[in-house]
This record gives structure tokens, sequence and C-alpha cells, in this order.
């Protein structure tokens, strides 16, 4: 059955922020250390930073990296990784030490090196609204005050003008360190925001919220008028205590209602008359939680083999298949869908663990939600266009990883123009995992030509690894465009079909 396929790109639905293709990295396994920050790797350069790592970073061009947590944050005190003195800390979050010799001036380092904004993401858990807007003041004062002076000293005479910060991480959780009450978080964000904006009034905050009516209602109404943003996170296939990963249609069945959070947080701002005035920042997401078995739980490991080996498990690249390239094109899609109340999203986390690149002592691997990223930031346009499908949508039928039935929609299509040129992208992503589905493009276009741009892999299970890339983007040039043309979409693919003037 041929899906056919209307789009009007003289109706503009949205324009998307580039901070939708966010990132974030935190301070846990092989992330920042051994990852990242690898002074003694030969391929780091003179600051310590893999340059290999740097470069599929710019590729992607990561418009905003959030930083340092994440759960580690929640007792992690800033002052203790600046300066010449840098003494190590035991990191209570993950129960593990941290050197803290990367720290705030070696973060901004890396972001100017990749090109992306600094967003930091402060310690609301055992740290106090005087910390926050200490850190405020290293960063972003000239010279007034110990901090800014404190920030001279240390060889950055220029302020480093960090614009994001979000107050606290997942506060709301039994798991978090410092972890708070719906009442004492309102009296804490209101405290911190005051503070941080006396420091700077051009700061734009965040606070730690989800999709809970009462944490969020008080939240709001207690903070609302300091807040720019509001941070929400989520992961769908659970794996925190065992490594057990879905299979590739139970991912599918997670695609159901994807942007759930998305509008239950669109209609608390609405019923507050707040949504013109915050966005959503989903300043965490992935298709995998991530795997560190008795930490995030009330009886923590004893041994390190407990809780620290298992987490290596996280670095098994065959876990990361075409299920999380099409579930992230799939999610992507919602958020620009929703980009009037969605002003960023931060994939969790772009590094190691269960990032988009995986790196090893040689080298790097471009897992295959990387190349998804690679599609969506540089052969998809920045608007958002109407678009239809005749009879509805063709839908298929999969289990859950609860083993529940579940009716999901077989195609998901979003189509982008750009603002400064003709043509347009339809991003069109077929789930099905074993049959192709032919889509007519119905759109009037003069003299123009259609390049198919696609992730596919040989099975819905294949991966990237050190010695193989079987997930990859390939072009096809299909020819002239005309007018209720066919494309045909392979099983368990994410396409990017560009319809522009013939070059
Ligand atoms: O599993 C990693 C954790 O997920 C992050 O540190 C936290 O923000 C979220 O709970």
């Amino acid at each position: 059955m041929t899906v056919e396929v209307n789009i009007n790109d003289r109706r503009i639905t949205g324009k998307r922020s580039p901070m939708l293709y966010g990132h974030f990295i935190e301070h846990f396994h092989r992330q920042i250390y051994d990852g990242i920050y690898d002074p003694d790797n030969p391929l780091s350069d003179e600051d310590g930073f893999r340059t290999d790592i740097i470069d599929a970073m710019k590729k992607i061009k990561v418009p905003v990296l959030r930083w340092p947590g994440g759960c580690f944050v929640s007792s992690y005190h800033w002052k203790d990784a600046v300066g010449t003195e840098r003494n190590p800390m035991f990191d209570k979050a993950w129960r593990v030490e941290d050197p803290n010799t990367f720290g705030t001036d070696e973060y901004i380092k890396l972001c100017r090196k990749i090109g992306c904004e600094p967003y930091i993401c402060t310690n609301a858990g055992t740290g106090t609204p005087e910390e926050m807007s200490d850190w405020v003041e290293y960063c972003n004062l000239e010279n007034e005050g110990k901090y800014a002076k404190w920030r001279i000293a240390n060889g950055y005479k220029q302020p480093h003008k960090v614009k994001y910060w979000s107050i606290g991480n997942e506060n709301y959780g039994h798991w978090e360190i410092g972890a708070k009450s719906a009442d004492e978080w309102g009296r804490l964000v209101r405290e911190s925001a005051k503070m941080i904006l006396h420091v700077d009034a051009t700061a734009q905050l965040s606070a730690a919220a989800l999709a809970d009516i009462d944490w969020n209602i008080n939240l709001l109404k207690n903070c609302g008028q300091y807040l720019d943003w509001i941070s929400i996170h989520q992961y769908w296939d659970m794996m925190p205590e065992v490594n057990h990963p879905a299979a590739y249609e139970e991912c599918m069945a997670f695609t159901k209602n994807i942007a759930r959070s998305v509008d239950d947080v669109r209609g608390i701002l609405t019923a507050m008359r707040l949504e013109d005035k915050i966005k959503i920042a989903f300043d965490e997401w992935n298709l995998r939680s991530w795997h560190h078995p008795n930490v995030h739980t009330i009886k923590q490991g004893v041994n390190k083999e407990d809780y620290v080996t298992p987490r290596d498990k996280n670095d098994d690249n065959s876990i990361y298949t075409m299920a999380d390239a099409v579930f992230a094109a799939c999610f992507l899609n919602a958020m620009n869908r929703n980009c009037d109340i969605v002003g960023m999203a931060n994939f969790a986390p772009i590094l190691n663990t269960r990032g988009c690149i995986y790196s090893y002592d040689k080298g790097i691997v471009l897992r295959s939600t990387y190349h998804v990223f690679d599609l969506y930031v540089n052969y998809l346009g920045d608007t958002i266009l109407d678009l239809w499908t005749e009879d509805g949508m063709p839908v298929m039928n999969v289990n859950s990883k609860s083993g529940e039935e579940t009716a999901v929609d077989t195609l998901d299509l979003l189509a982008t123009g750009w603002s400064d040129r003709e043509g347009i992208a339809l991003v069109a992503v077929n789930k099905h995992a074993c049959e192709s589905q032919s889509i007519a493009l119905n759109y009037e276009s003069e003299d123009a030509e259609v390049i198919v741009y696609s992730i596919t892999g040989k099975s819905k299970d294949s991966y990237n690894d050190r010695d193989q890339n079987e997930v990859m983007i390939e072009e096809k040039k299909t020819g002239l465009f005309r007018s209720g043309m066919d494309v045909e979409l392979a099983p368990h693919s994410v396409n990017v079909i560009q319809i522009v003037p013939v070059r």
C-alpha cells in the first residue's frame, strides 16, 4: 500500500531551534576521564582533549553541551575543581573518586573547541543558593568580587559567559542525593534563582522538573517569574539494575506517545499562562537508560564488582542497533513537531555509556544514533512544514518489553524547509522490522531533483563497532522530481528525502 504524502511548503508550522540537537556529558564512567579528557593519550591535544572525539562532535554541530551531571552534580562542589589546588573528591553519587582535574575551566575550554554553548547544571542536592551564585560570579562577572578575581588569577581574564544554567537535577527522585519535597523545591529554586539573577540578570534559568502536576505547579507558582526553561528527562528502555536491552520490535513499542511528557508539561504551562515565557528543555533523553546497578537503590553494592565493574556493560556496542537510530529519529521528529514549546533537547550522553560516540584508546566508533544526528543537523531544514497523509497512516502491531501487544504507526514523517533557500527535506522513518513501505510525494515543485540519504543497516540488529561499520548514511540520487512519484523506504530505515532545485 502506497501512502499518499502531501506537503505544503507555503504553510510553515514551526521554526526549530538548533538546540534540539543538543547533548549532555556527565562525570560518570568513561564520559569525562578516559573519555573526552585523556591527557596521556597520543590522540589528545595540548589540553588533554581527544581530538578525534572533538572532530566527531564538530561534525554533528553540537549546539549546547550540558555538564557536569546528572546525579553526579547533587553532591559536587565546583570550587574543588578550579585553580592550581585540585583535591580529589569522593563522588557520593557514583561512589568513585573524582580527581577534579577536569573542572569548570576545562569544560569551558572544551566547549570553545567544539564550538558549542556551555550549559551548567548546579548542585541543588547538598549545594546552596550561594554556592550556585558564586559559580555564576566565577564564570560571568568581569572582575568584581573574589570569584571573578579567582578566575582571572587562574588565567582566564575574560568571563566565560555561560548563558544557560539549570538549578538542580532530578531533585524529585528518591535516588538523588539531597532529594527535595515539592514545597522544599519551590523555595530552594526561588532563592537560588534570585541570587543567580542578582549576579547576572541575563542568565537563562531552568529548574529540574518532570511530567508531574503537583511538582510543576508548586515550582511554577513559586518560581515561574524567574524561569526561562523547565527541565524534563526521559529514558524508555529502563536498565539501571539489569542490562537486558529491549529487542527491536519492543523498542518500536516505545515510540507510541513518544511526546507524552511534552504534552503533559505543555498543558501545565498553558494552564498557568506561562507557555510563551517558559520553554521545555528535554535535557536528558535516550531510548536506553544507563546501566549502573546497586547505586540508584537504597541497598548499595559493597564490592566494586557489584556496582562499578558492571558499568562496563554500557560499552557493548552491539546494543546500539537500528532500533536506537529509528527511535532517535522518532523522538527528534516529535521535538521538531513541538518546537513551539520545546527549545532544547540533550542526548544523554554524547560519549560512551549509551552515547552516540564510543571511544577506546586507539579511536572511536560512531554508533547508529550518531548518524541520525548527522542526518538531522546536516541534511534537514530549519523550518517545519505542513504535512498530511491521505487515508491516515499504516499501523503495525508489536509486542512491548512488558509483553503487551501495541499498535504503532509504521511511518514517522516530518517535512522541513530552509528559511534561506529553495527546496524541502522530508524525514521518512520506516519502523517496520522487515517490510518496505512506499510513499507517494505530492508536492508542487519545478525543475527539482530528488536525493535520498538513508540509514538502514543490513538488518534491524545492525550496529557499528571497532571492526565493523554496518550502519552509515548512504546517498542515492533518484533523478528529476515529479509530484506524485513513489519513493521506497527500506525496512528499519531513517531517510531524508531532499527535493531541491536541480544543481
Ligand atoms: O542514569 C544516569 C542518570 O539518569 C543521570 O545521572 C540522571 O540525571 C538520570 O537519572
